[in-house]
């Protein structure tokens, strides 16, 4: 099977979690260059006793505390995700916002239509691995497509983007300036597009990729960012060679704004800010 075909697995009405607590304690182990060994050293835990919490065999609350501590992880927020207690709450349907969820190979990848509900004037962020449920969208609901944005150089988020472009020959394709493989239209932190009565301000929130963008949108009913791997519900993309860039990238500049912002992540479910703030293991300091 190609990577851009669809499996025929049905796609969740409700994303599941990208990450599980196993996968929390990986990225940060593997960010803060620590070994087993050494997290058995700064806990006080046996090498094995270690070994069983990172298969997943023991997840008892004390031993995950322990290694949350030496982790610089948020130990209740990781003990929830543990006994799967945190899912982001419902969000309200919101006009001028709509997901789409594609197979890549055996993992989902979200992309973004985002539109002007007044002159339907829409930029898409991303294109997934397959974006025949976007043109259908845009055709459906007579949205111009403008422009278009990419997150991160990743194949599984721009998987299809010759084909959006082809059928959008107009829309204008952006990325990164200091990752653009592609040729894109070069865009930095601090640029502002405007999309009908969309504006959309860039963030520099590299660290999973050297050049990843997010996009802050405001003039919907609530501000929307769309991050893609930078941060997701309760984790955030790994970033094994630049651990403490990622994540204060995401603490400095996407945890910081507005609580109630949408936060439209590449995998797994939306969340809210303020859910990140409360509940995201890798940002302590929110807590
Ligand atoms: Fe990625």
């Amino acid at each position: 099977m190609s990577m851009t075909e669809s499996i025929s697995e049905t796609i969740p009405a409700i994303l599941p979690l990208e990450d599980g607590f196993m996968d929390v304690m990986g990225k940060a182990r593997k960010g803060l260059k620590l070994t087993l060994e050494d997290l058995a050293e700064r806990t006080g835990l046996s090498l094995s006793q270690v070994e069983a919490a990172f298969q997943g065999t023991i997840n008892s609350e004390t031993t995950l505390l322990q290694l949350a501590f030496a982790l610089n992880l948020h130990g209740p927020s990781l003990v929830a995700m543990a006994k799967n207690e945190w899912q982001p709450k419902p969000l309200p349907k919101i006009p001028g916002l709509q997901q789409f969820t594609t197979w890549y190979g055996d993992m989902t990848v979200n992309a973004y239509l985002l539109w002007d509900t007044a002159t339907q004037a829409a930029a898409s962020f991303d294109t997934g691995a397959n974006c025949q449920a976007m043109l259908d969208f845009i055709e459906r609901n007579g949205l111009s497509l403008k422009k278009i944005f990419i997150t991160h150089t990743h194949m599984d988020h721009l998987a299809d983007l010759e084909r959006l472009s082809r059928e959008h020959p107009t829309a204008l394709c952006y990325g990164s300036a200091v990752d653009n493989p592609l040729g894109l239209k070069p865009l930095i932190e601090g640029d502002g597009l405007i999309v009908g009565s969309l504006s959309i301000r860039v963030l520099g929130t590299s660290g999973h990729t050297p050049g990843g963008l997010s996009y802050f949108v405001q003039g919907l009913s609530q501000p929307i960012v769309v991050v893609g791997d930078a941060l997701f519900a309760s984790s955030m993309g790994g970033a094994p060679y630049a651990y403490q860039e990622a994540r204060l990238n995401n603490l400095n500049k996407l945890l910081s704004l507005p609580e109630q912002t949408l936060i439209c992540p590449g995998h797994g479910p939306m969340t809210t800010v303020g859910e990140e703030q409360a509940h995201n293991p890798f940002f302590p300091e929110t807590k």
